[in-house]
């Protein structure tokens, strides 16, 4: 199952990204995968592991040297050795950063040859969580094209909701299509809620849950400290292993 994190800018995406994996950690019983799909990525920090290359590098590298590889060498399986060698892997998930998004020049056959390859990737794990960058540049990007369970974080505004209601109106443009999509009310505090149900319900969308603002989650990112190490009963992370029972089922 492919669930991704979306969302507009600073709404706590990484956060709840990061504490989903750790709930589904938890359980000890699924292999699981993190992607980073944000450039400004700092999912790694969150869930306290270190990137060294990320497939952004790799289609840099095999681009400049595309015309020295070995002849009998394929693109294919060198980009395939070097995606996993990309791959973080620790007890509890693996890691992959996307990195830098392509630029404009034509990287198309690159691009098109990683996605497959982490695709196949990906059908290997029972979770895959993808932390997406804000907006909605991951849907025209197609980065999100087979996603499960796409989870529109937002904040107690009402603009949250109207972002959450575009990701699903552009998805419908672009016929991608998404088992689910629910929104995530994140640092939701006393009297917000029921007014963005309300809203929600309006454009037709469904709240999942409603995480609470939580001091612990504003102080270890302060402090730059990973949110695998939370204490286990913090308010943010309960609320989120709720979501995960949700969606799991
Ligand atoms: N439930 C919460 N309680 C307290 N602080 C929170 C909570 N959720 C997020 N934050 C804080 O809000 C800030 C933004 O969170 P986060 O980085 O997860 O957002 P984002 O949507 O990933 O941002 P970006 O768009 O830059 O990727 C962080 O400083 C984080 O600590
Ligand atoms: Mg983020």
């Amino acid at each position: 199952m492919i669930i991704a994190v979306s969302g507009k800018g600073g709404t706590g995406k990484t956060v709840i990204a990061s504490l989903l994996v750790r709930s589904l950690a938890e359980r000890n019983a699924y292999d699981i995968l993190a992607i980073d799909s944000d450039p400004d990525s700092n999912l790694p920090d969150a869930l306290g592991v270190e990137v060294e290359r990320t497939i952004g590098d790799i289609r840099e590298e095999l681009l400049e040297k595309r015309d020295s590889l070995p002849p009998g060498v394929s693109w294919r399986s060198q980009l395939e050795y070097e995606v996993m060698r990309a791959l973080v892997e620790t007890e509890s998930f693996d890691l992959l950063s996307m990195g830098r998004p392509e630029g404009p020049g034509c990287y198309c056959a690159a691009n098109h040859v990683l996605r497959e390859i982490i695709d196949t990737m990906a059908g290997n794990y029972d979770y895959v969580i993808i932390d997406t960058e804000a907006g909605l540049e991951h849907l025209s990007r197609r980065t999100t094209q087979n996603v499960d369970v796409m989870l529109v974080v937002t904040d107690t505004s009402k603009r949250g909701i109207t972002t959450a209601a575009r990701i699903k109106e552009l998805a419908e443009e672009l016929n991608i299509k998404f088992d689910s999509i629910y929104v995530v009310i994140n640092r939701a505090t006393a009297g917000t809620e029921e007014k963005l149900q309300e809203y929600a319900g309006e454009v037709g969308l469904e709240v999942i849950g409603t995480v609470p603002e939580d001091e612990n989650v504003r102080m270890y990112d302060h402090e730059g400290r990973p949110l695998m190490e939370l204490p286990g009963d913090t308010p943010a992370l309960r609320a989120v292993r709720g979501i995960a029972e949700k969606i799991v089922r």
